[in-house]
């Protein structure tokens, strides 16, 4: 869906302690591929925990327009009748994103190699995001593209009717190429390889040995390499969705900067590729236990107890930047309540998110009082000490969820109030984000 609802002025005010127990939605990547593998098997795939944030949402309605059947039967639990590899329908209409990165880049592999067209397009943020990533691998596979200026939406694909197998080293770290590469060669006939120098968030690959597919990855010292066995027959699966580790990041990090505080998450996803922001958070010295280890869906997933904490700025390994990219809006929150500078390199990717995050986290944080320094790969934020952010300033949110909510966790902690133009895009992927907050004991006020 293109758009979200009216602009929504919010304001969050310092709090007293957060207490209590936070359950956060299903995880995003997770819930997409969930749909998307689903619509890909050959049967009934059955869904437990399902994010029902607009961007999975928006993935739901996209696997209907292509011939899958996607039921909803109660809070976070799906069905989706899949059609088999190859065995989409050309969609008879546009099929809008909305926000969705993941969503977009992701079918846009799926459908790459089989003989239909497609149109895709998205709302204002997703319109300004770089697609030449995913359909440059894509044309290897025999795979036309035809959008704005720049690869940018809207854009048709034509899939490839006869198309060949693959051999790709993606240039960035990015699961959503890995994945859209990974999903197009499962229509590919012969070995599909993906090469990957760091590595990114795996579920695609979890979760395609889990549907049946044959694939495997090897550790060289090229990087990870990923070898599809094309034209399997995908399996439908019971898929229960672990709680999101970069949602549960707003609360957590809340707790930590707000004094007093002591919550406990439940069941949140702990894959040693998405939990770089939690290893980051204890060496600042944040007080986190992770109680009840065990295993949950195919993932591994702790229960947190985190309590306020005084932290020290550091410098965040770079290397570590894959396993934390969507963390790093509420990091710079974290870092601006801490002792000393904390120092984030290896960052450029944040620039073509919802927003760009470099930018939009340091003239936030400057207008709220905190010094930072930026430059193309980099942020670096001046600490202020714990409760002591100014404040007092309207961030701008640019239609990008996680910098609302960043700018909204800054409020609970700062001496004057912090405000966000625009809090609606917050749904796109934590749609219960104010009600978990408030029911904490966090003051979140509405113009
Ligand atoms: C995602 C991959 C990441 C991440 C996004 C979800 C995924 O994007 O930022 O929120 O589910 O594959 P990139 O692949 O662009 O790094």
């Amino acid at each position: 869906m293109s758009g979200h609802g009216p602009a929504q002025v919010m304001t969050a005010t310092k709090s007293g302690p957060l207490i209590g127990r936070a359950e956060v939605p299903g995880d995003k990547s997770i819930s997409h591929r969930a749909l998307i593998f689903g619509a890909m098997a050959v049967g009934e795939t059955r869904i437990t925990g399902l994010l029902e944030g607009q961007d999975v949402l928006d993935t739901a309605s996209a696997m209907r327009a292509f011939g899958a059947e996607v039921t909803q039967h109660g809070q976070g639990a799906w069905s989706v009748h899949g059609v088999g590899v190859g065995g989409f329908r050309e969609p008879t209409g546009v099929i809008d994103f909305g926000n969705s990165g993941t969503g977009v880049r992701l079918i846009m592999g799926a459908m790459a190699t089989t003989a239909m067209t497609a149109t895709f397009t998205g709302d204002a943020s997703l319109r300004k995001r770089p697609m030449g990533r995913v359909t440059d691998p894509l044309a290897l596979f025999g795979t036309q593209a035809y959008g704005r200026r720049g690869g940018r939406l809207p854009m048709t694909l034509v899939g490839a009717a006869n198309p060949v197998p693959v051999r790709y080293t993606t240039p960035m770290p990015s699961a959503q190429v890995k994945s859209a590469v990974l999903l197009a060669g499962l229509n590919a006939p012969g070995q599909t390889v993906v090469i990957e120098r760091e590595a990114t968030r795996d579920h695609s690959e979890r979760m395609l040995v889990g549907f049946g597919a044959e694939l495997v990855v090897e550790q060289t010292d090229e990087g990870n390499v990923i070898t599809l066995t094309g034209q399997p027959d995908l399996r439908p699966q019971v898929v229960a969705v672990p709680r999101d580790p970069s949602s549960a990041a707003f609360p957590v990090c809340a707790a930590l900067i707000v004094e007093g505080s002591d919550i406990f998450v439940p069941g949140v996803s702990q894959n040693l590729t998405r939990n770089g922001v939690y290893l980051t958070l204890v060496e600042m010295g944040a007080d986190i236990t992770f109680e009840n280890p065990r295993e949950e869906g195919g993932e591994p997933v702790a229960d947190l107890r985190v309590k306020f904490s005084e932290m020290t700025g550091i410098e965040v390994p770079p290397e570590r930047a894959p396993s934390m990219i969507d963390e790093y809006p509420v990091l710079a929150v974290v870092a601006a309540n801490a002792t000393g500078r904390t120092v984030m390199r290896g960052i450029k990717e944040l620039r073509v998110k919802e927003s760009d995050r470099i930018d939009a986290m340091a003239r936030g944080l400057e207008a709220c009082g905190v010094m930072v320094e930026e430059d193309e790969d980099t942020l670096i934020v001046h600490g202020r000490g714990p409760g002591s952010m100014p404040g007092g300033a309207t961030c701008a949110t640019h239609l990008d969820h996680r910098i609302a909510m960043s700018f909204l966790v800054a409020g609970m902690a700062s001496v004057a109030p912090i405000s966000i133009d625009d809090a609606s895009p917050i749904a796109t992927s934590f749609p219960l984000f104010e009600g978990l907050m408030t029911g904490l004991g966090a003051t979140l006020t509405k113009a």
